[in-house]
């Protein structure tokens, strides 16, 4: 039998008290079900890291296999190239892009210690499923050092226009490492398109048809494999929460207004500073809504060492300020901002509760708070989802109010127009949004990724 081996930059090893969300669950599940190991870092930092061996536990029928970064890997791998080059260059935001190459340096040393530790714990049986961009070189240095197993790569945020990848430092040289994988996938049909124009333009493969590329005389399959959530237990949970003393209070401190709710990590890809400003816009031209809304955001902080995280901080910070003591009244603040996160059915609670769900990243993979969002309402008297037209989970949910989230105007109008939305038109939305959502699962994603890298791999 197969035995799954999943990378990827961070794992989340179970610790009292801790539980992961999301997609770290999925994997988890997958593990579970297929039996199998997950390797990567373990979110330590210390002076010896480089030095010893990886940590290896078991629990609930996985294997957890880790090693720590030492404080000059965590700069320059994670909090440098990897989060101030890569992460803002994937989502086409050059302005945002930051690079050193002493950083990119250490970008391939880590990935190379990543390689070293996970050689000799891989089986004859392995199928290895690896995660995001921190780990771009990781198929090429596998096959460097004669690993045949199956090699799936899935890259979780977009993939940019060609023109954008010639920001990065050497791009052919990544493009030729990921064709080293038998299966390389993406969010969004436009993602993959973007790949295979670059592999083909930039790097010598070869076009067979729509999936399948030949590089160096192997076969590599691409597709499209949107994440997906558990959008009946997330109704679930939402329906739950509802009853909860934190929806009672949070229900009862807004004394009858209407609720704007998002919820993302406080991200420059997120739109924060733009969301806020079209939120502004929306009161200064439609003055009769004041007092009428509440405008609750979480926005829990992320990457904090990283300099263009700092920044929107601070930038944030007085924006927030500004737009409460401007258009805040002594008994009415429009604005509630939370930058510590919250626990997952907590947010459920909340997003059944909100009349509106205002997500608006400038960019991004999938999105997995609108398909939670969707999954949330109840279906007799939903809320509207205002959705980023830029952000992956837009190509499924096409029935919510898609917006441009640089168009502040265009978000205030969006805004009032599902203030004013009549419950028919809600319902004939949300259905069609549902729809898109409610016959998939997160696992169904995992097992449909596998599913085609075994193939992949035996032809
Ligand atoms: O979406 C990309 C991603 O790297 C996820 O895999 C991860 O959960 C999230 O961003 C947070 O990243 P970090 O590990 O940097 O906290």
């Amino acid at each position: 039998m197969k035995r799954l081996v999943i990378v990827s930059n961070r794992v989340p090893v179970p610790k009292e008290g801790l539980r992961p969300g999301g997609l770290a669950v999925v994997l988890k599940d997958l593990l579970a079900r297929k039996g199998g190991m997950w390797f990567g870092w373990n979110g330590t930092c210390h002076p010896d890291a480089a030095h010893l061996p990886p940590e290896i536990q078991q629990a609930e029928g996985v294997e957890y296999a880790t090693i720590g970064l030492t404080p000059a890997e965590h700069r320059n791998y994670y909090t440098g190239f990897s989060n101030s080059t890569l992460w803002p260059l994937m989502h086409s935001l050059p302005e945002h892009i930051h690079f050193e190459r002493r950083e990119l340096a250490t970008y391939w040393s880590v990935n190379e210690r990543f390689c070293e530790n996970l050689l000799p714990l891989l089986r004859a049986e392995d199928v290895i499923w690896i995660h995001d961009y921190h780990l771009l070189p990781l198929p090429a240095l596998l096959r460097r050092h004669g690993v045949r197993q199956p090699i799936g790569f899935f890259l979780h945020t977009p993939f940019p226009a060609p023109d954008m990848l010639a920001t990065a430092p050497d791009g052919g040289t990544f493009l030729r490492d990921l064709l080293k994988a038998d299966l390389l996938g993406f969010q969004t049909a436009d993602d993959t398109a973007n790949f295979i124009f670059a592999a083909t333009r930039k790097a010598g493969a070869t076009a067979e048809d729509d999936c399948t590329l030949t590089f160096e005389g192997r076969r590599v399959r691409v597709g499209t494999f949107p994440v997906e959530i558990d959008p009946q237990a997330f109704a679930q949970t939402a329906v739950t929460a509802a009853g909860s003393q934190d929806l009672r209070r949070l229900s009862g401190s807004l004394a009858g207004r209407k609720l704007v709710f998002g919820v993302d990590r406080m991200d420059p890809t997120k739109g924060l500073d733009h969301r806020l400003a079209g939120y502004e816009r929306m009161l200064e031209t439609y003055p009769q809504r004041e007092r009428q809304v509440t405008f609750l955001q979480i926005a829990a902080e992320s990457r904090t060492d990283v300099p263009s995280y700092q920044a929107l901080r601070n930038k944030l910070e007085h924006q927030i300020g500004k737009l409460n003591a401007h258009k805040g009244q002594a008994d009415w603040t429009p604005l509630r901002f939370l930058t510590r996160g919250s626990p997952r059915p907590t947010v459920a609670g909340y997003m059944r509760l909100a009349d509106i769900g205002y997500i608006t990243p400038l960019r991004d993979g999938m999105n997995l708070v609108a398909k939670e969002f969707i999954a949330a309402q109840d279906p007799e008297n939903p809320g509207v989802l205002i959705l980023s037209r830029l952000a992956g989970a837009a190509k499924q949910l096409e029935a919510a109010l898609l917006v441009n989230p640089l168009d502040h105007d265009g978000m205030a109008d969006a805004l009032e127009r599902a203030l004013a939305m009549s419950p028919e038109e809600r319902r004939e939305r949300w259905q069609a949004c549902w729809n898109s959502i409610a016959n998939r699962t997160a696992l169904g994603w995992g097992l449909s990724f596998l599913n085609i890298l075994e193939n992949a791999a035996r032809r």
